[in-house]
């Protein structure tokens, strides 16, 4: 094989940008898009006029793109809730699988997918293009490296996600619990909340959250969530997301017995280095109000950041067997546990203890699905994504 020729799956603004991105020259190198797929006619025609020399194969969803397009592999950028099926049906076809975020909406589903990638000979991965950002990156380097010492709280205040009504009224799916499966913690914040792990190389064991339905929008989901987070080291942390909060803040603290890395932004990272490990001066100091002396540097990285575009180089690459996957698709579990979790807390009222009964957060998931709201007046609009990938990626 010399060119993967991918199709697309979903043509609503994420679908769109993946297209543009291998339309570019060179950008995408030993790759085509060769097939596209929406349930939309009006979505298929709209790429069409939008590429008049590409000679697409087009396809009325997704099943049929699965079953009868020539292609190497497939991108799947529907609605949540699809992911896992639409990613079963083509790893079972052979075909290598790209999952847009999230993996799913509930860990039983996304479990199942996963177990079938495993057994397939197909490539699985998750497009969680902001593990490409340098400063992540270069975070989870210096962490590994101990450069921060044994992890003591990581908290991450990530409220810059403004999106006024006429946002959730662009697609009937949208903010609601039978099309979409929850809010701001399942549609802008899977990033995120795999970069906690993926950074920080730890995984929570204990979380308390509160998620308000509603709170800024007319929507039946969460808009705006703070969660307590406890590690089995002893670590705490909170992760606070908003949709409607403006100015927002983008703050990403991990905080250890020697020093502190603090992400602004997604753009800057400093770095606190203390002199003397935090636990061990606790314990020698005797001059009362003293603390270990540190210094402050900002921290330099490679400076790439290719977002979308890296994870389908690094896929076609693999594919090819010219590198190794950089993003391990069943990676794509762990944030829909936290996701999952956080919703399960604030519906109880109660903390959950981590592994999360599957079982239980979908049978209360199909309480609200039962008494979710049908969107009617929706405007089918479709958003130009362009240009927010940088930095302030979502
Ligand atoms: N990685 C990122 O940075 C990023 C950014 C935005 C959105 N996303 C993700 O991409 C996915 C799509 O989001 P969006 O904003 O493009 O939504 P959208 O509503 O704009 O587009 C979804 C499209 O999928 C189509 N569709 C639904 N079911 C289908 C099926 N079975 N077969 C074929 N087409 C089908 C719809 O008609 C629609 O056109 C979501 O999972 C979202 O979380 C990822």
């Amino acid at each position: 094989m010399k060119t993967v020729r991918y199709g697309i799956i979903g043509l609503g603004n994420m679908g769109t940008t993946h297209i543009n991105n291998f339309a570019k020259e060179n950008n995408i190198p030993g790759a085509e898009v060769t097939a596209i797929a929406d349930i939309k006619k009006e979505k298929i025609d709209r790429i069409l006029t939008k590429f008049p020399g590409k000679n697409f194969q087009c396809f009325n969803s997704g099943d049929e793109l699965i079953k009868g397009a020539d292609v190497d592999a497939v991108i799947v950028a529907t609605p949540h809730y699809s992911h896992p099926d639409l990613c079963i049906k083509a790893l079972n076809k052979g075909l290598n699988v790209i999952c847009e975020k999230p993996a799913g909406v509930y860990t039983k589903q996304v479990k199942e997918m996963i177990a079938v990638a495993k057994r397939s000979k197909a490539l699985f991965t998750m497009m969680f293009n902001q593990r490409t950002n340098c400063i992540f990156r270069k975070m989870r380097e210096m962490i590994a490296a101990g450069a921060i010492g044994a992890i003591k709280r990581i908290n991450w205040i990530i409220t810059d996600w403004y999106r006024a009504q006429c946002y959730y009224d662009s697609g009937d799916w949208r903010a609601t619990w039978a099309g979409e499966g929850g809010g701001v913690l399942f549609n802008q914040c899977p990033h995120q909340l795999d970069l906690l792990l993926w950074v920080t190389g730890l995984k929570p064991n204990r979380i308390r959250a509160f998620c308000h339905k509603g709170k800024w929008h007319d929507i039946e989901v969460e808009d705006d969530v703070s969660a307590y987070l406890e590690y089995p080291n002893g670590a705490t942390g909170v992760f606070i997301t908003s949709t409607g909060d403006a100015p927002g803040t983008n703050r990403f603290e991990v905080l250890g017995t020697g020093g502190k890395l603090v992400c602004d932004n997604n753009r800057v990272l400093t770095y606190y280095k203390n002199d003397m490990d935090e636990r061990e001066f606790c314990k020698t100091y005797k001059g009362g109000f003293g603390e270990p002396g540190y210094t402050v540097s900002e921290v330099e990285t490679d400076g790439l950041n290719l977002q979308h575009t890296g994870i389908c180089r690094n896929f076609t690459n693999a594919i090819l067997g010219k590198e190794p996957l950089f993003v391990d698709g069943a990676d794509g579990l762990d944030s829909v546990v936290l996701m999952d979790a956080m919703e399960l807390s604030s519906w109880l009222d109660k903390t959950i203890d981590l592994p999360l009964d599957d079982d239980l957060y979908l049978a209360e998931l199909r309480k609200r699905i039962a008494s979710s709201r049908r969107k009617e007046a929706v405007s089918g609009a479709v958003f130009d994504t362009e240009g927010s990938y940088e930095g302030g990626v979502k």
